[in-house]
């Protein structure tokens, strides 16, 4: 069971506050993926700590990027690649996901490839021609590499409220892992009241969680729920 926080660009909470509340969870890893200037702090207070990106390049003219030579300079442990607002508001392409992936991975990170289809996909039946598609690339670029993690986030299900249901997500976890046999973690509206169901799937095997991440009580208490399904 793997549990991820995603603090996209929010400050987040404390870092030796929330390393001090996981202290006693055991089952399960714990990941933090916080803004790129909070990323020291995070390994400092010994959590195991990712990027929410990373270039394919180890340096050059790529303003606004970073590396993964320089993330493991920090001690930072892997990154997020592909996220559906990468995808959405940065322009970023499958092909760029698997490049990013496939690097860092050749580095040595850990990497949590994030793939998911929009509503409109979802109406017009396309979820498998769409995932299908993002995962072939991470597959083609990447392998079933043992240091990769794929997350399964509908897109519709980011920041709405609405999640998917625990069928919908086994559903679409299945597919996923047919296409590529890495765990899968379910990323969209997890909170401590759902987080039991969804996490006691068979194919779920993990969270990533936006929001729920931010509160140190409520991403503790999902955590809780991962190490609770796991025994
Ligand atoms: P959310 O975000 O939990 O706020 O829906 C999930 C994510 O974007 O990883």
């Amino acid at each position: 069971m793997i549990v991820a926080g995603n603090w996209k660009m929010f400050p987040g909470p404390d870092p030796a506050a929330l390393a001090a509340r996981l202290a006693g969870i055991t089952g399960v890893d714990v990941i933090v993926c916080p803004a790129y200037v909070a990323l020291a702090r995070c390994v400092e207070a010994g959590l195991t700590t990712y990027a929410q990106n990373v270039h394919w390049e180890t340096e050059g003219a790529y303003t606004g990027e970073i590396s993964a030579p320089m993330l493991l300079r920090l001690d930072v442990g892997g990154s997020l690649v592909g996220h559906s607002e990468r995808r959405q508001y940065f322009g970023e392409t499958d092909a760029g996901v698997a490049r990013r992936a496939q690097t860092a991975l050749e580095a040595g990170l850990g990497v949590i490839a994030c793939v998911g289809e929009t509503q409109e996909e979802r109406d017009a039946d396309d979820m498998e021609t769409v995932l299908r598609i993002q995962v072939d690339a991470i597959r083609d670029a990447c392998g079933v590499h043992d240091r990769l993690v794929l997350a399964y986030e509908p897109v519709w299900a980011i920041g709405t409220g609405r999640t998917a249901t625990p069928e919908m997500a086994q559903e679409a976890h299945a597919f996923v892992k047919s296409l590529l046999d890495r765990p899968v973690l379910y990323g969209g509206s997890v909170k401590p009241d759902n987080a039991d169901e969804l996490l006691s799937q068979p194919d779920v095997d993990g969270a990533l969680v936006g929001g729920a991440s931010l509160d140190v009580e409520s991403f503790a208490s999902i955590c809780e729920a991962a190490a609770r399904s796991h025994s």
